[in-house]
């Protein structure tokens, strides 16, 4: 990073978030080498509650993918959303209010999964505090990221842009629907969904945080560093348009095939698994863009 953009550009909080991806990363996947071995060698759960398998694997998916995978979005995301909108990031203190914020979550995680509060939604398993303070720290990124946006000073929104925007806001969404829930003491809440409703919600979350975290997010991602690194435009700009309105429109339906054979109502089995198999074309569009470029 030269240092003539390092002064028109805010960096330090990219910087921030890019080392504590590889931290995150490093303690996430240690982790899953830990829960690994205790499949093989059960003793080492230590006979402790806090370090059982059943407590220990939901820190290493939710550190993997929200730490590790959640760093290098919020990184990657103001640095590419500054380059391709050639101004600086919109509010930087609230910026780093989510960079200390988002690493809190996580403490706070590490902490309180452990100990065995949960609220048993995968992927979504904290308790109802640290859900309320990740609303908060997401909503002052939707505030920095569009923000930034708005103030650009180019006309075009670059297609990365798209993916990090629609990651933002469907990831708020998702969140917030699926954690609504009844505080009944400091660290334990139930779900306002009952029954096969309560499962349809979870997956429908579980399933698009996939879909926006994982997938959306990192085309982000892609579309910006794939076509740098390569000193080339990418391989084909429509393609990434066509595949980014599939991509999201679609993905958002499939969540049922995580319910097949179960309690739920077959038309909704029925329609998630059509929904997936739809899915291939955009999913293999950003595949097809990626490689070819
Ligand atoms: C050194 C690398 C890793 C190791 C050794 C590892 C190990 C494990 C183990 C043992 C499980 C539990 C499997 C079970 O319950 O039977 C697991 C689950 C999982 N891990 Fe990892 N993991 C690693 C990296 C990652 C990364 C980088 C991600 C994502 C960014 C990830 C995401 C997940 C998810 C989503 C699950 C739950 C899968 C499911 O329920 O089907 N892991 N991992």
């Amino acid at each position: 990073m030269n240092t003539a953009t390092s002064t028109a550009y805010s960096y330090k909080v990219v910087r921030q978030f890019a080392i504590m991806t590889v931290v995150w990363g490093i303690v996430g996947m240690g982790l899953g080498v830990f829960i690994a071995a205790q499949l093989a060698w059960p003793f080492l759960n230590l006979d402790l509650p806090w370090t059982s398998f059943g407590r220990l694997r939901p820190l290493h998916t939710n550190a993997v993918i929200f730490a590790f995978g959640g760093c290098a979005l919020f990184a990657t995301s103001y640095y590419s959303v500054q380059r391709t909108c050639q101004t600086t990031l919109f509010a930087p203190k609230l910026a780093a209010f989510t960079f200390w914020g988002w690493q809190l979550v996580i403490l706070l995680a590490a902490i309180s999964l452990p100990l065995g509060f949960t609220s048993s939604k995968e992927y979504a398993e904290l308790e109802w505090p640290i859900d309320i303070l990740i609303t908060i720290v997401w909503v002052a990124y939707a505030v920095v990221f569009f923000g930034t946006l708005a103030t650009r000073k180019v006309k075009h929104i670059y297609v990365g842009n798209w993916f990090f925007g629609a990651f933002i806001l469907t990831v708020a969404i998702l969140h917030i629907v699926n954690n609504l829930e009844i505080p009944v003491s400091a660290m334990k809440s139930y779900s306002l969904y009952a029954g096969a409703t309560d499962a349809m919600v979870q997956w429908w979350y579980g399933h698009n945080a996939v879909g926006f975290f994982l997938t959306a997010g990192f085309l982000g991602i892609m579309y910006y560093f794939v076509p740098k690194q390569a000193e080339r435009p990418v391989y084909s700009y429509r393609l990434s348009i066509v595949h980014f309105w599939a991509l999201i429109t679609v993905y958002i339906w499939a969540g049922p095939h995580h319910l097949h054979y179960t309690a739920l109502p077959d038309w909704a089995q029925s329609l998630g698994m059509v929904m997936s198999l739809i899915l291939l074309a955009p999913s293999w569009g950003g595949m097809i863009n990626g490689m070819m470029t």
